[in-house]
């Protein structure tokens, strides 16, 4: 605990604030296992948060692409409130309605009746879903005992459990787990021949992010996942897309693969799907689905009637055509507004990348501080990658208070 000076000091220490004292006790208890920001947040509306100390920020990363309709959004308030009121958890045993209704508009979204529905907690759990479908398909539907093996991408992220830690395929999250669970090899991002080169009798699946978020917001070259698509066809692999950070609207379509005109036989998501309640999900065409019959997959939680009605209020907002014409538009000006700022500050700007509003700005260096820097200045953004400062604003984020965050990040450089 931070000790008060005596009355007799010479010159007494200011008192700590309540910021102080809450991160002391949190550097006690926690486990120090994130880089937090020497922050407390109490309050949040719409794309605004406030600290414990009263300040005000502008929140342009929304709990990391989460809370898509900004914090505390009306309808998702009283969607979870009304549903508070009646039922909190069964679990799975029994049948509950919120679940269906949003297994119901996901299904459709993925493709029709043709499509299943599968609810959990997180992105990793989701993805942990996709993994085991894969093997489980590949071992039990399509006879293929030997596969198992799934191809993910360099500088993709895919979760921090065993198995979705060892399909991200980047070290720094490796070292000190070892041994990691077998089954998943690595191509560079973007690369069909090492792709290719990949493949041979044990593989299963593919799995990528149709933008890499953690790994600097780096969208998959354009025509990528169409050639994936067509590889998987030809070697009877499934194709699975992580769409954990770029689902529910947040590119301009309510799933960002749809912008490749293809179709995946899974995907996972998370994030933005309860607008910040915890709730994950796998969706994949009932033909895959089958592989995970009664009893072969579970969980308590997934699809827990308050989250699952949260989500529910969530998606018929987030994915009307208004809203999704509505991200495309601001991600242009997220665009603009970056390139403009990197005509000015050539080399400090190197890049500007994204889609919608999932927008990333790489800086020659120091992101962190910048990063730090930003929230000084009245701004919430993160780091992904080393070098790149994430912008994933709540889709109700004015373009005026989008620019305002432009150019409080100038500021920050
Ligand atoms: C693309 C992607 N997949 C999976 C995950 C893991 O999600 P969670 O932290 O909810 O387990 C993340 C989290 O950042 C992600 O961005």
């Amino acid at each position: 605990m931070i000790e008060a000076k005596s009355a007799s000091d010479a010159s007494p220490a200011k008192a700590p604030s309540k910021t102080d004292r809450i991160v002391d006790r949190a550097k006690h208890h926690l486990l120090q296992n994130y880089k937090q920001q020497p922050v407390v947040l109490v309050k949040g509306s719409g794309p605004w948060v406030w600290d414990a100390e009263g300040t005000k920020y502008l929140d342009l990363i929304a709990g990391i692409a989460t809370c898509a309709l900004g914090h505390c959004h009306p309808a998702v308030v009283e969607a979870a409130k009304k549903q508070l009121d009646a039922l909190w958890h069964v679990s799975n045993v029994f049948y509950t309605e919120p679940q269906i209704q949003l297994a119901e508009r996901l299904t459709a979204a993925f493709g029709g009746t043709d499509a299943r529905a599968f609810f959990c907690n997180s992105g990793a759990e989701a993805n942990e879903a996709l993994i085991k479908l894969a093997r489980r398909w590949q071992h039990e539907i399509a006879g293929n005992k030997e596969r198992f093996e799934i191809i993910t991408f360099e500088g993709g992220f895919h979760g921090r459990t065993l198995a979705t830690v060892t399909a991200t395929a980047q070290p720094k999250y490796h070292a000190g787990f070892e041994p990691l669970p077998k089954g998943f090899v690595y191509a560079p991002m973007g690369d069909l021949e090492a792709v290719k080169r990949l493949v041979g009798p044990q593989t299963a699946a593919i799995l990528i992010e149709p933008i890499q978020g953690e790994g600097g917001v780096r969208p998959a070259p354009a025509g990528f996942l169409a050639s994936l698509r067509a590889l998987c066809d030809q070697h009877g692999l499934l194709l699975l897309i992580d769409e954990v950070q770029t689902g529910i609207g947040r590119t301009g379509t309510p799933f960002a693969y749809q912008h490749d005109g293809i179709k995946p036989d899974a995907i996972s998501l998370a994030k933005s799907l309860g607008n910040g309640l915890p709730i994950g999900a796998m969706v994949c065409s009932d033909a895959v689905g089958k592989a995970l019959p009664s009893g072969t997959h579970g969980s308590t939680f997934g699809g827990n009637p308050v989250a699952a009605a949260a989500a529910v209020a969530t998606w018929d907002l987030a994915t009307t055509p208004q809203m999704l014409a509505s991200n495309v538009e601001k991600g242009a000006l997220l665009h603009r507004l970056g390139n403009e700022l990197k005509a000015r500050k050539p080399g400090r700007v190197v890049e500007c990348r994204g889609r919608g509003l999932l927008f990333g700005i790489e800086v020659d260096t120091g992101a962190a501080d910048v990063v730090a820097r930003c929230r000084q200045n009245g701004l919430l953004v993160n780091l992904a990658g080393e070098k790149t400062v994430r912008f994933a604003p709540a889709y109700v984020t004015t373009s005026h208070e989008l620019a305002e965050g432009l150019t409080l990040f100038e500021r920050s450089l």
